[in-house]
């Protein structure tokens, strides 16, 4: 069980052996997590939604996601650590692209950093990944593209705009990305881009014939009660296991039965 590395995402893809990944912004997630076997933990901008509360990922800045990725990295864990470039840290130009790519790495403690977009973000891909800090791509529907998308819609319905998916996901594979994430988009394009490429694909809502998976952490396990896409599966309901403890307490220490002399020194 030794560190994973951005070589063992090509290996698996190569081995057909599918590549896990979840999203994780704290230390304690980063151990349960890691001591499960995870491949790659992505501190994703999701972080935004599900642990600050925001209606989409735009208003996340570096300077948190450095402050998440630090701390998911401080559990040293075996899987590859990926941390998301938030919105307007790498669309103005390649310097602050490369500066803020950096910092992820440098003062996050991250292993590579993923950005959202196809061609028209292949020569910032190329930038950062000739600085030596691999990239995952991001392509179909991207959360950061909200206001042009007109809300969250599944990407590529269309016969001309599956076409310019592919060509997008081979963009980012030309510029140098290690993998790329497909987010929305139908499962037969999927399909399609998976078999195209030789850098593995990681689906969200992209159906069952991509090389890997990723999804939110708080969405698998019922913490996010926002909105439940129809690509999640909540694998158990800690809201409601949250929700119980809580109310235990409460009541505990209102009827007096906690503390107890047992949990108090002489
Ligand atoms: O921010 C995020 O969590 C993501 C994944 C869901 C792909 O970008
Ligand atoms: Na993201």
């Amino acid at each position: 069980n030794r560190k994973k590395t951005i070589l063992d995402m090509q290996r698996m893809k190569a081995a057909a052996e599918k590549i896990s990944v979840l999203t994780s912004y704290d230390y304690p997630f980063t151990r349960i997590m890691d001591e499960c076997g995870v491949d790659v933990i992505l501190v994703g901008d999701s972080v935004g939604v599900v642990f600050d509360g925001y209606d989409n990922t735009l208003p996340v800045t570096i300077e948190e996601m450095i402050y998440h990725s630090r701390a998911v990295v401080r559990a040293r864990p075996k899987a590859l650590v990926v941390a998301d470039m938030p919105f307007l840290s790498y669309q103005v130009d390649f310097r602050d692209a490369r500066l803020n790519a950096g910092r992820l790495i440098k003062e996050g403690g991250a292993e590579a950093v993923k950005l959202e977009g196809g061609k028209g973000v292949a020569d910032i891909i190329q930038a950062i990944v000739e600085i030596d800090i691999p990239v995952m791509a991001h392509v179909g529907l991207t959360p950061q593209s909200i206001h042009r998308m007109g809300g969250y819609k599944v990407q590529g319905k269309q016969e001309e705009q599956a076409e310019r998916l592919l060509e997008d996901a081979l963009a980012v594979e030309k510029a140098g990305a290690f993998a790329v994430v497909l987010e929305g988009i139908p499962l037969k394009l999927a399909k399609k881009i998976t078999e195209e490429l030789t850098i593995p694909t990681i689906g969200i809502g992209a159906g069952p014939y991509c090389d890997g998976q990723v999804l939110v952490i708080h969405d698998i396990l019922g913490l996010c009660e926002k909105y439940s896409p129809k690509f999640v599966k909540k694998y158990a309901d800690c809201q409601a296991v949250i929700h119980d403890a809580v109310a235990s307490y409460i009541s505990e220490v209102k009827k007096g039965e906690f503390p107890t002399e047992g949990h108090s020194f002489n």
